[in-house]
C-alpha cells in the first residue's frame, strides 16, 4: 500500500455503491430524509460494521490497512483508530500499563481521561506538581523532578506525561524519555494536542523520541471529525485488549473513515501546511506588535527547559484584562477562541481555514484591541502558584464506589471528595475522588467562581464528598 491509498474510505465508497436495500443499522438506512437532510451525503456514509468494512474489535481487512498505514505514516510500530477521542487512548494505554494496585506516576495537569483510568483499573496515583510561570502559565514537569521522584519510588510501573499542554507548554519529552528509560518504567505521551507533531515538526514528535504509547487526537489539529483519535504502540504491551472493553460495539465508520482521509491528506501536503501554519502565525504576531493590549506567548517567555507548539497562539493583555474579557471583545467582533482562562485566550493555527482568514483575523484583533482600550481591566487576582497537591485518603476506584453527600464548599473542607471538580476550559482537575478538600481549595473554587469561571463537577455550587 502506498500513502495516498485510503482504503477505509474506498471500503465505505464500495459500500455505498452497491446500493443494496439495507435492512440493517443505523435505524435512518442511508437516506437523507427528515432532520438528517441537511446532512446530505454524509446520511449514505453513516454505516457500521456492514458487509466488507471490517471489524474495529478484529481488524484484517480495510480498518487494518488504514491503521498501519496511519502507524507507517506517523512513524509508530502499530495504530489503534479511536472513536471515543484521546480520552478512549488515555484509557487503555493506562489500563495496559498498569495493573490494580501498581503506581502510575502522572503530572498534576493530566486530564480527566487519566483520573478515569485510575479509577477503572484501581490504579494507585503519585502525583507531580506542575511549575507556574511567573505570570500564571501551568508549566509541566522537568527531568529532574521525574528522576528524584522515580529513584524515591522504585515502585512505580509507568509514567504518564502531557505534550503539549491545552496551552501549548512542551515539556522536554526527549530529557524525559531518557529518565523513564534508566528507570526501567512504561512512558505513556498524552499527545492529545500535538497529534501534527510527527508531521510538522517530526522532531518533537514523542514516538520518534521513543515513548512506549502515544495518544494523539486527531480532531483536535488534523481535520478527521470530532472524537477520533489514535492510539500509538512502540511496545509488546496489547492495548487493544482494553479498547475492545471500552469502545462501543457500533463504530461510525465516518469518523474512522476520516481518519484514513486526514491521514493521507496530510501525507500528501505536509511541507504546503506546515508554511501555512508558519504565515498564521507570523500574520497574528505583526498584527499584534501593533496593538496595545494584546500579546503573543512564545518560547522566549518560558523558562529554558520548556518549549512552545507554535500552532497554538496564547494571547493576554499587557494592561490587565482577563482572558474573558479579551473572549467577549473578540466574539464582539466576530471571532470564537479555542477557550479563555483568567488570563489567556487560546487561538488554534491548523491547515485549514477560509481563503480570507489572516486579513479578517486581523481585521478582527484591532478591532478588539480598540474595544480592549475602552474596558477597565477586571483580571481577577487569582494566585498564581499551583496548588498544593491534596491529602489522599482513598485510591480513586474506592472513592468511585463510596456513597455520595452534596454539601456546601465550606462544610465540605476536610472532607473526602467524590468527583473530580475540573476548572473548565481548561479541564484539568484540581481535586479527584479519594482527595481531602482543603481550606485553601474552597478559597481558591470560590475565587474563580466570582471571578466569571467555571467549574465541572459542582452541582449548584455543591461539593460532591464521601458519606463516611
Ligand atoms: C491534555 C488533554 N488530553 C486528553 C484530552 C482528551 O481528548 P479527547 O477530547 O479527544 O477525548 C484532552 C481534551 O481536551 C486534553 O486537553
Amino acid at each position: 500500500m502506498n500513502k495516498q491509498q485510503t482504503p477505509l474510505v474506498d471500503a465505505l465508497a464500495a459500500y455505498i455503491d452497491k446500493n443494496r436495500l439495507r435492512q440493517h443499522m443505523p435505524g435512518h438506512k442511508g437516506e437523507a430524509a427528515g432532520w438528517l437532510a441537511q446532512f446530505g451525503a454524509l446520511s449514505a456514509w453513516d454505516v457500521t460494521e456492514a458487509d466488507g468494512l471490517d471489524d474495529l474489535h478484529a481488524p484484517e481487512g480495510a480498518i487494518a490497512e488504514a491503521a498501519a498505514l496511519l502507524a507507517q505514516a506517523v512513524g509508530a510500530r502499530q495504530a489503534h483508530l479511536l472513536v471515543n477521542g484521546a480520552t478512549v487512548g488515555i484509557q487503555a494505554a493506562i489500563l495496559a500499563a498498569c495493573a490494580p494496585g501498581e503506581t502510575l506516576l502522572l503530572p498534576r495537569n493530566a486530564h480527566r481521561a487519566a483520573w478515569s483510568a485510575l479509577a477503572l483499573g484501581d490504579i494507585s496515583p503519585l502525583w507531580l506538581p506542575v511549575a507556574m510561570s511567573d505570570d500564571g502559565l501551568p508549566l509541566g514537569i522537568t527531568p529532574l523532578q521525574l528522576d528524584e521522584a522515580l529513584t524515591a519510588d522504585p515502585q512505580v510501573k509507568a509514567v504518564f506525561l502531557v505534550y503539549p499542554s491545552f496551552y501549548g507548554v512542551c515539556v522536554d519529552m526527549a530529557g524525559l524519555l531518557a529518565v523513564c528509560r534508566r528507570h526501567g518504567v512504561i512512558s505513556i505521551v498524552d499527545e492529545a494536542h500535538g497529534a501534527h507533531f510527527p508531521f510538522i515538526s517530526p522532531q518533537k514528535s514523542a514516538v520518534r523520541l521513543g515513548a512506549d504509547l502515544v495518544i494523539d487526537s486527531w480532531h483536535k489539529s488534523m481535520g478527521s471529525l470530532g472524537q477520533t483519535a489514535v492510539l500509538l504502540n512502540n511496545t509488546d504491551l496489547q492495548p487493544e485488549r482494553w479498547l475492545t472493553l471500552l469502545q462501543t460495539s457500533s463504530p461510525s465508520y465516518p469518523l474512522l473513515a476520516s481518519l484514513d482521509a486526514a491521514r493521507a491528506d496530510w501525507c500528501a501536503y505536509t511541507e504546503e501546511r506546515a508554511q501555512k501554519i508558519a504565515a498564521d502565525r507570523k500574520n497574528l504576531a505583526d498584527t499584534l506588535r501593533q496593538t496595545a493590549n494584546l500579546r503573543l506567548v512564545g518560547a522566549d517567555d518560558l523558562p529554558q527547559c520548556y518549549n512552545y507548539d507554535e500552532t497554538k497562539t496564547l494571547l493576554y493583555s499587557v494592561c490587565g484584562h482577563s482572558g474573558w474579557q479579551i473572549a467577549d471583545v473578540l466574539r464582539e467582533v466576530g471571532v470564537e477562541p479555542e477557550f479563555a482562562d483568567n488570563r489567556h485566550v487560546l487561538f488554534l493555527l491548523t491547515y485549514a481555514g477560509p481563503e480570507d482568514e489572516r486579513q479578517r483575523l486581523a481585521a478582527a484583533l484591532l478591532a478588539a484591541d480598540k474595544l480592549l482600550d475602552e474596558l477597565k481591566p477586571q483580571q481577577a487576582v487569582l494566585p498564581l502558584q499551583q496548588m498544593p497537591l491534596p491529602d489522599a485518603k482513598l485510591r480513586p476506584f474506592a472513592a468511585a464506589h463510596a456513597p455520595v453527600e452534596w454539601l456546601p464548599m465550606q462544610q465540605a473542607v476536610g472532607r473526602v471528595a467524590a468527583g473530580l471538580i475540573t476548572p473548565y476550559p481548561p479541564g484539568i482537575p484540581w481535586i479527584g475522588p479519594g482527595e481531602v478538600v482543603s481550606a485553601g481549595l474552597v478559597v481558591r473554587l470560590a475565587e474563580l467562581l466570582a471571578a466569571g469561571g467555571r467549574v465541572q463537577g459542582l452541582r449548584d455550587n455543591l461539593l460532591p464528598v464521601i458519606i463516611a
